[in-house]
């Protein structure tokens, strides 16, 4: 593409933390931005559909280095709703494909987030209520089925009972995500992120509000973190030696009796030996409601500070996230060490073009590493959009409105 930027206009891209290119591994990113994973609960027979392929590719189109396609589910009784993507079966392979072939086409990485979601599985859509299925899911065709967790302690009044995981059952999970994992590098994934966070399977071992059990799996640090340690190591030796491996961990549980703090600092640094290569640092969830997406939060970039105490106390590479919105925010956290990546969520619902926007508004260049499709002619809209925009005839043209809200 023609470089479109005004000479001397502009600072070179590398100047600007939040565009400078991170190496995990063999992949290298082209930002630091990326998108977090989100369910869009849209997938009949938990398959990927044009729905997915259209989503994720506004995000690549848009400019993030990274995107994380949402918590897909490693066996079906594991699945948070009926809409949720899988990979159980051969068969959501090759639909998945295609979604991660378009983002790659356009630049960005792709990443694909496996989960159980235990507990907090066989639920409504968060639009059909959010809470526990009954008969308007019913009435839809929608049915619950038996859920498992690290012991029989229900998410909630009202929610299903879990069973305790059994031996055997813990065994099959991880030859489950083991096999997904395997399934999303047939896909085509860059990397593959394990969700540890917001209180599903993988979280209800890790917190003493939710594992009661008597065996080798609770106790001390090291046995509460057996099972997400198991499956790090399970999915170290299925992925490519070059492959990134992400874990999204709730750095605070957000109930009681709570971890301590300076257990996820550990836990961060234990799951870097045993091949991680990230801590996706996010919070909550194992009660209520995920500090990340409600409650809580009174500052932009609330989970800033404790990602950069985990990136600082273990030595391991971090992606931040939670209401990160504003460019500045995002470029200082890189800037001054508090992370390696910054996550955008529903800013990205907002504006999935919300990279390329960022790096105007850092002093980038514009327009250059827009897709070239609309980078030519946003770039010779300009002289004219500035023209109207600072004569007095600008609310002649209420339609041109300026890139940044
Ligand atoms: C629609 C929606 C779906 C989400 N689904 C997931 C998910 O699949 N996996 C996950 O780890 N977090 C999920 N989250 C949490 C987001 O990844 C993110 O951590 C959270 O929204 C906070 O970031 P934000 O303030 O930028 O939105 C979801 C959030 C939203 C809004």
């Amino acid at each position: 593409m023609d470089n479109l930027s005004a000479p001397g206009a502009a600072p070179a891209a590398e100047a600007i933390p939040l565009f400078r290119p991170l190496r995990v591994r063999g992949l290298v990113l082209r930002n630091r931005i990326v998108i977090s994973p989100m369910c869009m609960y849209s997938a009949p027979h938990s398959v990927a559909t044009d729905f997915h392929l259209a989503h994720y590719s506004r995000f690549a189109l848009g400019g993030a280095g990274l995107v994380i396609i949402e918590a897909t589910a490693v066996v079906p009784e594991g699945r948070i709703t009926h809409g949720d993507l899988g990979l159980w079966s051969d068969d959501q392979i090759e639909p998945l494909a295609r979604v991660i072939a378009a983002c790659q086409a356009q630049g960005a990485a792709v990443g694909v987030q496996l989960v159980h979601s235990g507990r907090k599985a066989a639920r409504q859509r968060p639009w059909h209520g959010n809470g526990p299925m009954g008969e308007a899911d019913a009435a839809r065709g929608e049915l619950s089925w038996p859920i498992a967790s690290a012991s029989a302690i229900p998410f909630g009044d009202g929610y299903l009972m879990p069973e305790a995981l059994t031996l055997e059952g813990i065994g099959a999970v991880r030859q489950a995500f083991t096999a997904a994992a395997k399934r999303a590098v047939s896909a085509g994934a860059d990397l593959v992120e394990i969700h540890a966070a917001h209180g599903f399977l993988l979280h209800s071992f890790m917190s003493p509000a939710t594992n009661t059990r008597e065996d080798a799996y609770n106790g001390d640090f090291d046995a509460r973190h057996r099972f997400v340690v198991e499956v790090s190591e399970d999915l170290r030796d299925a992925i490519p030696d070059e492959m990134p491996l992400f874990v999204r961990i709730s750095m605070h549980d957000a109930a009681e009796p709570a971890r301590p703090f300076a257990e996820t600092v550990k836990l961060a640094g234990l799951l870097g030996r045993h091949g991680v290569d990230v801590i996706d640092c996010s919070s909550g969830g194992i009660g209520g409601h995920s500090a990340s997406t409600s409650g809580g939060a009174t500052t932009l970039g609330f989970q800033l500070p404790d990602t950069a105490q985990i990136r600082n106390g273990s030595g391991m590479k971090t992606m931040a996230v939670g209401l990160i919105t504003e460019p500045e925010l995002a470029n200082a956290a890189i800037e001054d060490g508090q992370t390696d990546l910054v996550a955008i969520g529903r800013e990205a619902l907002w504006d999935p073009n919300w990279p390329h926007h960022a790096r105007a508004a850092l002093g980038g260049p514009r327009y250059t590493d827009w897709p070239e499709q609309y980078g030519w002619w946003l770039a010779r809209r300009e002289p004219l959009l500035a023209k109207i925009m600072a004569s007095s005839d600008r609310r002649a043209a209420p339609a041109i409105r300026s890139p940044q809200r």
